[in-house]
């Protein structure tokens, strides 16, 4: 078993550069540990307990922190619904902290996490806002580095809307060593303000509209949906703006031949992805899935006490 101390340097997750690369590293390190031996881990958060607050649908986040801290002896309350509602964020977070150990959040506003972190006295977990995916990246460079051993030197294609999945990959992934290069239409490029802490955190990455430029040399292609969560009534439009950016057979035979396919699911087949694709031997994505479980009580060790 792997010691999870010393602790983090913040007290919350409230995006990727909340981790510094040291910890991210080592968060990799462990998680890989617990995929391997999960046993030894099974008494590591007993009595540990989190809140699981979800504004938006969820299927891996929410069974995978839901079984993560079950398997490590601990437990969880889920809430679905609005956050904020019914009383204060600063009410609901000095709630929870009396209750619970961490609170994990699904939120439209990054705001929303932030007013909760301010106000927690216990770690407070970005599980998906406007801006970052920061457990899904988790999982995202726990499964690259299975595959290819490594991170330092690999191109990451990113073909698709520039959204939450988009920046957080950046941030993480970027820092990790891969090149990500991100091809979206200019109108749907990554926010500036991602784009400009990227580069402060010293990440090289390129930005095209050209998805072929993008996938040219790359080891894994990376899509998202086109229309993310909230943005339904643009789904037709999308449609059409997206288009060319669909990740078929044509797209993927244009990386590197051992290239792997990602996608943080829920997929639209037919849209940013085609069936033949996600079905390939190329698509990892179930392993990406797997690993959120794995990657998540790594988290879980290392910021709940
Ligand atoms: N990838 C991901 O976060 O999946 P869910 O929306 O199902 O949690
Ligand atoms: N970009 C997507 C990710 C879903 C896991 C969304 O925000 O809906």
């Amino acid at each position: 078993m792997l010691l999870a101390a010393p602790p983090l340097q913040a007290p919350d997750l409230r995006s990727d550069l909340d981790l510094t690369i040291e910890e991210l590293v080592r968060l990799i390190d462990l998680a890989d540990d617990l995929k391997r031996n999960p046993a030894s881990y099974a008494h590591t958060l007993d009595g540990r307990y989190l809140s699981l607050l979800f504004e938006k649908p969820s299927l891996r986040t929410r069974f995978t922190f839901d079984l993560a801290i079950q398997q490590l002896g601990g437990g969880a309350v889920t809430q679905i619904g609005p956050i904020g509602d019914r009383e204060p964020l600063a009410d609901i977070a000095r709630n929870l902290d009396r209750w619970t150990n961490a609170i994990v959040a699904r939120v439209f506003s990054q705001n929303t996490i932030e007013e909760l972190a301010r106000w927690s006295r216990v770690p407070v977990i970005n599980a998906l806002s406007d801006l970052y995916h920061p457990c899904q990246i988790l999982a995202d460079v726990q499964t690259i580095r299975e595959r290819f051993g490594r991170w330092e030197g690999l191109k990451l294609a990113y073909v698709g809307d520039g959204n939450n999945v988009a920046h957080s990959l950046l941030l993480n992934a970027g820092r990790l060593g891969i090149h990500v290069a991100i091809a979206s239409p200019e109108t749907h490029s990554p926010l500036p303000e991602i784009t400009a802490s990227a580069r402060e955190a010293g990440v090289e990455f390129t930005l095209t509209p050209d998805p072929r430029e993008a996938v040219d040399g790359a080891h894994i292609v990376y899509t998202d949906v086109w229309a993310s969560m909230g943005q339904e009534s643009e789904a037709l439009e999308r449609q059409r703006i997206f288009a060319p950016y669909q990740v078929n057979a044509p797209l993927l035979a244009a990386a590197r031949p051992e290239a792997i396919f990602l996608h943080c699911l829920p997929a639209k087949r037919g849209q940013e992805v085609t069936e033949e694709v996600i079905e390939s031997p190329q698509s990892a994505v179930f392993d990406q899935a797997e690993n959120r479980l794995h990657a998540q009580k790594a988290l879980l060790l290392l910021l709940v006490r």
